[in-house]
Parts: C-alpha cells; sequence; structure tokens
C-alpha cells in the first residue's frame, strides 16, 4: 500500500468542523488499501487576521510536493472581499494549475429539490479553472475620480481550453456522452467562436459522444425547467462559478455540493472542496452538515485513481441521505452515522 501525502486545510468557520468527519470517513473507506500521511495547514481568514499572510511561498511549495489538498472552506465577513479569495484560493487553483473545476450536481432520493417537477438530475460541471476572467487582467486608473475606467479582461487562450475540452469529452464517455458547451457566443464574439471552434475539432475525436451549444442566459433556465437535459456542462470560469451555485441550489443546496480542482496532467496536487462557503452564522455550533466535505474526498479517491473506496463512500451517503436527509443532526452525529454504513 502506497503512502499519499495530504494537505489538508480546514479554513474557517464550519471549514474546520467538516473536515475532521470527512477525514474520518476517507480513513475507514481505505483501510488496507491506501496510506494517508496528512499535514494541517494553518491558512484563511484567520491567519491573515493573525499575522497577515494568505499563502506564503515556503507554504505554497510545501502544499505544491503534495498528492492532493483536501480543504474545509475559507472567508470571514470581516476581511474585505477578495483578499483570502484572490491570496488563497484562487492563489492555489493557479499556482496549481488546476484547470478543471468539476462539479457534479445530483439530485440524491430523499432531498427535496425547489423546483416542483425536478425529474431525474444528474449532471457535472466542468468549469475551466484557470483563465477567463478570473486572471485579474485589466486595471483601474484615476481611481477615486469622475474618470475613473476599471477593466476586467477575459484571457482565453486555445492551449487552455483545448486541454479543458478533452478533459469533458473524456468524462462524457464515462457518463451518458452528452456535452453542452455554455457561453454567450452570440455577444462574446472572439472567446466564445474560439470555444466553439475547439469544441468542434475535439468532437471529431470523439465521435460516440453528442454535443449541443446554450447561451449562459438560456442554460439558467433550462437548469431550472429542464435540468435532466443536461450531462456534461463545459464552460468558462465564471459562467461556471454562476451555473454551478444554481445547480447547488435545484439539487437542495450546496450543502450536498462536492468539487474538485483538478490539475488533470498531475504535475501539481488537485484539491477537493466542498462548494458551500464557511458558514460563520453557524459557525461553532457542531451543527454543519459534513456531507459534501465526505463527497468531495470521495471525488479525490477517484482522481487518485480508487474508484472502489470512491464508489463505497458515494453508496453510504446515497443511503445516509434517503434515510436521514430530513433529521435534525449533529456534524458529528452525520459523520458517524455515513462512517457506520462504510
Ligand atoms: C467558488 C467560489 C470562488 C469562485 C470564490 C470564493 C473566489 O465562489 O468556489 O465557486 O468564485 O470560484
Ligand atoms: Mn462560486
Amino acid at each position: 500500500t502506497r503512502t499519499y501525502s495530504i494537505a489538508v486545510i480546514p479554513g474557517d468557520g464550519i471549514g474546520k468542523e467538516i473536515v475532521p468527519p470527512a477525514q474520518a470517513v476517507l480513513e475507514k473507506a481505505t483501510k488496507g488499501l491506501v496510506n494517508f500521511d496528512y499535514e494541517t495547514f494553518d491558512l484563511g481568514a484567520e491567519r491573515y487576521l493573525r499575522d497577515g499572510s494568505t499563502l506564503p511561498d515556503e507554504e505554497l511549495n510545501r502544499i505544491k510536493n503534495k498528492d492532493a489538498i483536501l480543504l474545509g472552506a475559507v472567508g470571514d465577513p470581516r476581511i474585505k472581499a477578495g483578499i483570502i479569495e484572490r491570496g488563497l484560493l484562487l492563489k492555489l487553483r493557479f499556482a496549481l494549475d488546476q484547470y478543471v473545476n468539476l462539479r457534479p450536481s445530483k439530485l440524491f432520493e430523499g432531498v427535496t429539490s425547489p423546483l416542483a417537477n425536478p425529474g431525474k438530475i444528474d449532471f457535472v460541471v466542468v468549469r475551466e479553472g484557470t483563465e477567463g476572467l478570473y486572471v485579474g487582467a485589466g486595471g483601474a486608473i484615476r481611481r477615486g475620480t469622475p474618470h475613473e475606467v476599471a477593466t476586467e479582461v477575459s484571457i482565453n487562450t486555445a492551449f487552455g481550453v483545448e486541454r479543458v475540452v478533452r478533459y469533458a469529452f473524456a468524462l462524457a464517455m464515462k457518463r451518458r456522452r452528452h456535452v453542452t458547451l455554455v457561453h454567450k457566443k452570440n455577444v462574446l464574439t472572439n472567446a466564445g467562436d474560439m470555444w466553439q471552434r475547439i469544441v468542434d475539432a475535439v468532437a471529431k475525436e470523439f465521435p460516440e459522444v453528442t454535443t449541443d451549444y446554450q447561451h449562459v442566459d438560456a442554460a439558467t433556465i433550462f437548469i431550472v425547467t429542464d435540468p435532466s437535459r443536461f450531462d456534461v456542462i463545459l464552460t468558462d470560469n465564471l459562467f461556471g462559478d454562476i451555473i454551478t451555485d444554481e445547480a447547488g441550489a435545484v439539487v437542495g443546496g450546496v450543502g450536498y455540493s462536492a468539487s474538485g480542482n483538478i490539475n488533470a496532467s498531475n504535475e501539481y496536487p488537485s484539491m477537493f472542496e466542498p462548494i458551500h462557503g464557511s458558514a460563520p452564522d453557524i459557525a461553532g455550533k457542531g451543527i454543519a452538515n459534513p456531507t459534501a466535505a465526505i463527497l468531495s474526498t470521495a471525488l479525490m479517491l477517484r482522481h487518485l485513481g480508487f474508484d472502489d473506496p470512491a464508489d463505497r463512500i458515494e453508496t453510504a451517503v446515497e443511503a445516509d441521505i434517503k434515510e436521514s436527509a430530513t433529521a435534525k443532526r449533529s456534524t458529528a452525529e452525520v459523520g458517524s452515522d455515513i462512517l457506520a454504513r462504510l
């Protein structure tokens, strides 16, 4: 049994509470099969408030040498928006070249969707993770004057788009073989046209995969009116950010939504995190639901090549949700209920 070294970043608020049950599930599901060696990193809003650092080089370099990263949640209302986001979370995604932001949405049996007729919802958003409007290209001049100019430039490279497009098609081959490109090519004619051409070219190599296209505004409608039409949704960084929150809502809330920030070429570690945030309003009470964090460990195992324990974790979570989704349980209770099913 090989040992995998994992960087654990519990982060802030409920992040600290949901990571331990996730680690316990990971341990039990892989007992005798994989060894994990954890190193916990004190990063996040609290660290920033204490010493002003978000992600020092020395810690980034140590993280770079891990096999994977498990992240709870980061953020704190006391800190100006953007500091932790850019200084820690996005810095990790960019520095570790995590170009696939993988976000599955599945409506589990036992969970109430806000949709009257949800049907069967089971799709995955493949969100580009290192380009687009998130790169921070642009700037501000004449700041604070009436003539202030602020620009945010969306960067889309053929290289960056092609690699995420290929990932989406390969993933579709393992699923229902359908890829929907979501963009806004009627207005963003430069980037949209390039995305579409690259999709068309890659599609030729995957004759079994059917493809279609939706403008992002239309896609937000179909996600609530006909979500079962989707299998793999492929989109850029910002559109993907927005539609995955909507996707989380239609499957009963982001409390069930896991995600992977994946460097599919395995040059650097990939990072697995629940989609939800640090939830300062319920932090410290021991009532946060660890399900999304637990599902994130399954994504991590799949990425590391361990499909069996990943399947077992997902099966245990599905059974737990089916039986107890509406029960009032503490973080520890949900964790031990899922553990007991493994
Ligand atoms: C997410 C979050 C982040 C994003 C923020 C916190 C930078 O909303 O993971 O979806 O925009 O990607
Ligand atoms: Mn988001």
